[in-house]
């Protein structure tokens, strides 16, 4: 199986008609092995590892050094996929701290490109900067979840037509600046059509339509790994919630009858 590059991801949107690119988040070394063995073109090592493992509220309690934990633990299990790991909110609020952030995560997770979300000039600019540097990076637009109280919520985006045009220059800067491909998160699908056909490199989409490039989800919605049912773009393949609850009940249901039967034994 060749490994993925930038370029070859790039490349993808004229060469393989017909296949969509397929990533899937990843926060741990043994589901990264998992991964490793599979067809799966990417793997992000997202923020959402804040709401997800760590039980934290929104993505803007993630910090560098639990990002890196993760990114490295993933990178490890996953030797032959191109990982992407997720710069946390406040790592990069200027161009000299995304750079010195940028530089810290890429060095020691060993992934090969970061993500990061919005479209500002200041960004633009970085991103450019760590293209120069040598680290491939990602964009991310539409609902982006470190920028959630600032947007009010958590909501489809590109409903009016300002708003679509705006989301449309966004994308187009970020190719411009250099990112390898976007994701759109909750971007209306007749959007996420328009900015995939307009853009030469890959979009990644999430709750955002069936017209993007490649589709992006959080691996513990997929496989239904929660307490909470996944938001409703995503179906599940399975239910390991209630099936991991039910091993563990099942053993401890043996435990708590061979304990009986011991006690029965000595008494
Ligand atoms: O953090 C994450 O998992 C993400 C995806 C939802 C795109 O950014």
């Amino acid at each position: 199986m060749k490994k993925l590059n930038t370029r070859i991801i790039k490349k993808h949107k004229l060469k393989s008609k017909g296949h969509s690119l397929s990533m899937l988040t990843c926060y741990d070394y043994q589901t990264a092995q998992m991964f490793d063995e599979t067809d799966l073109d990417l793997i992000l090592v997202g923020d959402s590892v804040g709401n997800v493992v760590l039980g934290y509220e929104t993505t803007i309690k993630v910090s560098l050094d639990e990002m890196i934990m993760f990114s490295s633990a993933v990178k490890r299990g996953a030797p032959n996929k191109f990982v992407v790991a997720d710069l946390p909110f406040g790592t990069y609020s200027s161009l000299e701290e995304g750079i010195t952030s940028s530089k810290k995560l890429f060095q020691a997770s060993e992934c090969e490109a970061v993500k990061l979300e919005g479209a500002f000039p200041y960004q633009l600019e970085l991103i450019k900067r760590l293209v120069q540097i040598g680290i491939p990076v990602m964009g991310h637009i539409g609902l982006t979840p470190q920028s959630v109280h600032e947007m009010g919520g958590y909501y489809m985006h590109g409903k009016d037509q300002k708003k679509a045009n705006s989301l449309l220059k966004s994308a187009k800067d970020l190719e411009s600046a250099g990112a390898f491909a976007v994701v759109l998160e909750c971007v209306t699908a007749p959007l996420s059509e328009l900015i995939t056909n307009e853009l030469s490199i890959p979009t990644i989409g999430i709750g955002s339509g069936d017209k993007t490039d490649g589709q992006v989800l959080v691996i513990n919605d997929l496989l239904k790994m929660g307490k909470h049912t996944p938001p409703n773009f995503c179906k599940p393949v399975a239910d390991l919630y209630s099936l991991r609850k039910g091993l563990v009940e099942h053993y401890l249901n043996n435990f708590k009858k061979m304990e009986a039967d011991e006690n029965h034994l000595y008494n």
